[in-house]
């Protein structure tokens, strides 16, 4: 695939074959797309693939406590609250969840879907393949936009072998189950998991078109 395409038709996927995606993939995914940049060459980041056993025990483990609405203590608070963002981003946020409920027929006062919903978030979508992130605590601001890049490179390398991928904060919501399942220490911090798999093409989760600001109003040139 060429990469303005790639960039121009990748979407997040929410609903996958209940399959792992195979370790060369994975390999040929990671190996790429740890060329992605980073501050000084630092490479801050530490990867955990999940698949097997571990997926069972981390999907079963968050399972009993996303279904108790147990709120978790991810390591990076999640900014749930709309007073920690601008107006125009609450409004982005407001359109893209209500578009995103919506394509699945989702209604907005069903709490038992909506919760269904977020339960499946935690059980990889379907997939039985998850990429964590995660990096030391010492490190900060500059090692994480470095992540990000690392995890941008992971999606478009996914897309471009015709898999699909969703990178997920809820994955990352109860984070000492991770580093047991990964046996690490409290030091390793987790900054996002990737569910990733073969999705089914026709699934209305998976063809969901979020839209973007126009370009003039994203960009201001100074001549
Ligand atoms: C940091 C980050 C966290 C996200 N967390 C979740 C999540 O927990 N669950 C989910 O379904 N999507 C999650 N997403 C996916 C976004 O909702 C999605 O990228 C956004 O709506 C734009 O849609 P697109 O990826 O299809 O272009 C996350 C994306 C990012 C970058």
């Amino acid at each position: 695939m060429e990469l303005f395409e790639a960039l121009l038709t990748r979407t997040s996927k929410r609903d996958f074959e209940n399959k792992p995606v195979p370790k060369e993939t994975i390999e040929k995914i990671l190996s790429a797309s740890l060329k992605a940049p980073s501050w000084a060459n630092s490479q801050p980041w530490e990867i955990a693939v999940s698949t097997g056993k571990t997926s069972e025990f981390i999907k079963k483990s968050v399972y009993k406590l996303a279904s108790e609405d147990d709120p978790g203590n991810p390591d990076f608070p999640f900014p749930l609250s709309p007073a920690l963002w601008l107006d125009k981003q609450n409004a982005n946020m407001f359109e893209t969840g209500k578009l995103i409920y919506e394509s699945m027929g989702i209604l907005r006062d069903d709490a038992a879907k909506r919760k269904d919903f977020a339960l499946y978030n935690q059980d990889f979508f379907g997939s039985q393949t998850a990429i964590y992130i995660y990096m030391d605590e010492k490190l900060g601001h500059w090692s994480t936009l470095d992540c990000g890049m690392l995890i941008q490179n992971i999606l478009l390398a996914a897309h471009d072998l015709g898999l699909g991928a969703c990178p997920q904060a809820y994955l990352v919501r109860y984070p000492d189950i991770l580093r047991e399942a990964f046996k690490l220490p409290d030091s390793k911090k987790f900054l996002l998991g990737i569910s990733i798999g073969f999705y089914k093409k026709d699934s209305a989760a998976n063809n969901i078109q979020t839209s973007r600001v126009e370009l003039k109003d994203a960009v201001k040139y100074y001549d």
